[in-house]
């Protein structure tokens, strides 16, 4: 019985295990880096916060095999037929599996339907909580409030933040599904900046603007996404060697640029190699054609483009035109003119 017991200590005293698909990014505070893929945000803080597995989700076994592997199991006394047995019981060990409904920081990658379906099924068979990260996707960005539900996406808690406060209050929060909710938690974890009643107030107002007029801002996000997302993927098109891809949804859309390490031009193939050539492609589209956009921080070949819903019908002919100018320079891999270049 001591032996078990014993055993049993050990194993309960092994830390949770997170789990977030491959290419996640959830910030840069302690307590949120360990899931944020890029090695180079994550690996120098590995020893301080949550052990998490990174799950690849094009492929449709990572997600069993994982959870498989993490499986944790407590002995237990079973009496059978006069008969005392040792036998296994499952001891929950995953925390929970977090997600961006559109991946940001990986180059703007909407999650695929069938994917979720997946990581919705095997959560709820395992009884495994799904944090919804809606930081960058959430606010009506995407065509709807969280970019979730474009997705049929159940979360059992969502995190919103940057325009919650209306661009004059640093504002960010969590929402908990009731049945998840435990009303210590806020008694016990209090904090000197929660609950801050200026920035609950902006947020309050913020949702208020976002849901007027029967949601006018998430008809404008999916109205001019759909837009813009037309001529880029004209541009695409007409410049097939150069733009690999367009994606996202509402106002949260990627370009993607062809790799261009073997390009002819010295500056493209230095910049391509030290991971620049998105910021080398936004300054020049600053520089010279007043547009800003900026490389996704892991996938810096990709630009996004997250403009206000009041973009108007010039403002987006002024960017395609801008984004044509870039394709066509780097078509010619005219370097110079990316690094230097001015209007
Ligand atoms: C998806 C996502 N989650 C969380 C964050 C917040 O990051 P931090 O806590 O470092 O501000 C961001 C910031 O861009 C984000 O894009």
């Amino acid at each position: 019985m001591a032996r078990l017991r014993a055993a049993n200590d050990e194993r309960r005293s092994a830390p949770p295990v997170f789990l977030a698909p491959a290419g996640s990014f959830h910030g840069k505070l302690i307590g949120t880096v360990q899931f944020t893929h890029n090695p180079g945000y994550r690996t120098p803080f590995s020893a301080l916060a949550a052990q998490v597995r990174f799950v690849p989700l094009d492929e449709p076994e990572a997600l069993e095999r994982t959870v498989e592997e993490e499986r944790r199991t407590l002995l237990d006394l079973a009496v059978g037929d006069g008969v005392v047995r040792v036998v296994e019981r499952d001891l929950p060990v995953v925390g929970a599996f977090v997600l961006e409904p559109i991946q940001g920081e990986a180059g703007i990658r909407p999650l695929d339907p069938e994917a979720v379906r997946r990581i919705q099924a095997v959560c709820a068979r395992i009884d495994c909580p799904i944090i919804v990260d809606e930081v960058q996707s959430g606010m009506g960005r995407s065509g709807a409030f969280f970019a979730s539900s474009h997705l049929g996406l159940q979360g059992d808690y969502f995190t919103l933040a940057k325009s919650l406060g209306g661009g004059v209050a640093k504002a960010g929060l969590t929402l908990v599904r009731s049945s998840r909710y435990r009303r210590d938690f806020e008694l016990v974890h209090s904090s000197t900046f929660a609950k801050d009643s200026f920035s609950t107030l902006i947020a309050g107002r913020t949702v208020d603007l976002l849901e007027a007029d029967g949601g006018r801002a998430y008809r404008l996000a999916e109205e001019r996404g759909a837009r813009l997302t037309e001529l880029l993927d004209g541009l695409r098109q007409e410049f097939g060697d150069v733009v690999k891809d367009v994606r996202g949804r509402g106002l949260m859309l990627g370009v993607e640029f062809h790799d261009q390490s073997d390009s002819p031009s010295e500056i493209i193939r230095e910049q391509a190699a030290a991971g620049l050539l998105g910021y080398l492609f936004s300054g020049y589209l600053l520089r010279v054609h007043d547009v800003r956009a900026f490389p996704t921080a892991s996938a810096t070949g990709t630009l996004r483009i997250e403009p206000s819903i009041h973009l108007t019908d010039e403002e987006i002919a002024q960017t395609v035109s801008a984004l044509r100018a870039l394709a066509a320079t780097l078509r010619k891999h005219d370097g110079e003119t990316l690094l230097h270049g001015h209007a």
